[in-house]
């Protein structure tokens, strides 16, 4: 929409540097991670014991398939701290994600991790269209979650001017953007519809906003999505990933010239893709699980980290470095309807698709006798379009049972009546639970 390319004079030099040059810086990363961790984490040492593996080992980047993995149950295992590889005192940040049972993740950075962060971030940003001088509004939630205080590090690295609103209080999210003029928001994109829902409640055009950049991420979104949001908000849509365990925002983020998936910053995340169940790599360009190893870590450095977001590796586009797919979906998160795998975001591109919906839908799963039913929750539009709900129900239906493969009962709900998100958004409710 607005041309904000980065210029290439303003880029990191490993941004422009050769394969050979970032494989090579990779390789010496990986080395060291290595063997900091296994010096320093004993649960890390045990697990490579058990393999017969030594650090030395690795003599090229394909020599990591001979390392164990790291999941989510050993951060739990260690609850907080014990795969802290640096005294405690040198950990000057904690956060931790909430996840659906159990105890929190807890991660931890050096002072030297939060300004690798910082750095990223701000890369981060300049890739999505961020220039210093802009006004940045971040409605990412501050506190445990990275969210906020990631992108706020990022966007003060860039020299810009931070807005640390968080999330909630939605007339006010308004109320500041209207007042501010900020050029860039970042939030998850599902908070970016219920902001713009207000702006609406509020007799205004949300395209007539300051904004011209959003950066959203923290959760799956479509090529559907990002138009729904385009259009509706005038702005350039760019996806932003991370996740606490590797870092945080700003693993990966997309560049605004080509929007096809967000680059890697591979000289600090090196990226590979596993087959889920039998935890073998695949090729580049093959769908799979995400994995990833730290390369300038201190206090978490993270050895093959199985993400369970499942994407695919594909060449670089803007920058030398590889880029992912948009996420489809978690593995976690993946139903099985009657036989049938079906992720969130396929049904969402049905709803997105269709014409008197607004963008909002709930999933809800039950089981009746020994089978799983769907129950897709959308809303629609305005109360013309409720009247014509049946006809609705009936559509999207068909186009469900065509593209996604299943049946499903569809729950056509007045304008306002599916719940919205401040954050994540919560797209499964299982009752079968
Ligand atoms: O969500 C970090 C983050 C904050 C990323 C703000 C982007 C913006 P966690 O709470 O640890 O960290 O959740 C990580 O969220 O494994 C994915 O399943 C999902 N996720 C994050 N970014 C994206 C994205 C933050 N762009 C988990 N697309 C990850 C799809 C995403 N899923």
């Amino acid at each position: 929409m607005v041309c904000r390319n980065a210029d290439p004079a303003t880029l990191d030099p490993i941004e422009r540097a050769s394969i050979d040059e970032l494989r090579s810086l990779q390789l010496e990363r990986m080395q060291k991670t290595l063997q900091h961790t296994y010096d320093n984490v004993a649960a890390f040492r045990a697990k490579c014991d058990s393999k017969s593996v030594l650090p030395s080992d690795l003599k090229t980047l394909q020599d990591l398939a001979l390392f164990p993995f790291t999941e989510k149950g050993d951060l739990r295992a260690h609850y907080p701290f014990g795969l802290f590889a640096v005294p405690r005192e040198r950990v000057v940040r904690i956060h931790a994600s909430s996840g659906t049972t159990g105890k929190p993740t807890v991660v931890g950075y050096t002072q030297n991790d939060i300004d690798t962060w910082a750095n990223v971030v701000a890369r981060s940003i300049r890739a999505g269209g961020g220039q210093p001088g802009d006004i940045i509004h971040v409605a990412y939630g501050y506190g445990l979650f990275t969210g906020g205080l990631g992108a706020h590090y990022g966007a003060e690295r860039l020299g810009a001017t931070v807005i640390p609103m968080s999330g909630g209080q939605t007339p006010k999210q308004v109320q500041l953007i209207q007042d501010f003029e900020p050029d860039i928001i970042m939030v998850t994109p599902s908070y970016m519809l219920n902001i713009a829902d207000e702006f609406e409640r509020q007799g205004i055009d949300t395209a007539t906003s300051s904004l011209k950049v959003g950066i959203f991420g923290a959760e799956p979104w479509g090529e559907q999505m990002r138009h729904e949001i385009e259009s509706r908000c005038g702005l350039d849509a760019v996806d932003i990933y991370g996740l606490s365990e590797v870092m945080g925002p700003g693993v990966a983020n997309e560049c605004i010239e080509t929007k096809d998936g967000p680059t890697i910053w591979e000289d600090h995340f090196y990226p590979e893709i596993v087959d889920p169940a039998s935890g073998d790599p695949v090729a580049d360009g093959e769908m799979g699980e995400l994995v990833f190893t730290s390369l300038t870590k201190e206090a978490l450095p993270i050895i093959r980290y199985r993400t369970r977001d499942l994407t695919r590796l594909l060449p670089g586009t803007a920058r030398p470095m590889r880029r992912m797919d948009k996420i489809t979906g978690r593995s976690d998160d993946m139903l099985i309807i009657r036989g049938v795998n079906v992720f969130p975001t396929q049904i969402e591109e049905r709803v997105l698709q269709q014409s008197g919906l607004a963008p909002h839908y709930q999933l809800r799963v039950s089981r009746s006798g020994n089978l799983d039913t769907l129950t897709v929750i959308v809303e629609a539009e305005n109360i013309g379009a409720f009247e014509q709900l049946d006809a609705i129900g009936t559509s999207l239906k068909g186009e469900i049972k065509n593209y996604v493969g299943v049946s499903t009962t569809i729950e056509v709900r007045e304008p306002g009546k599916v719940p919205r998100s401040e954050g994540k958004a919560v797209r499964v409710i299982d009752d079968r639970k």
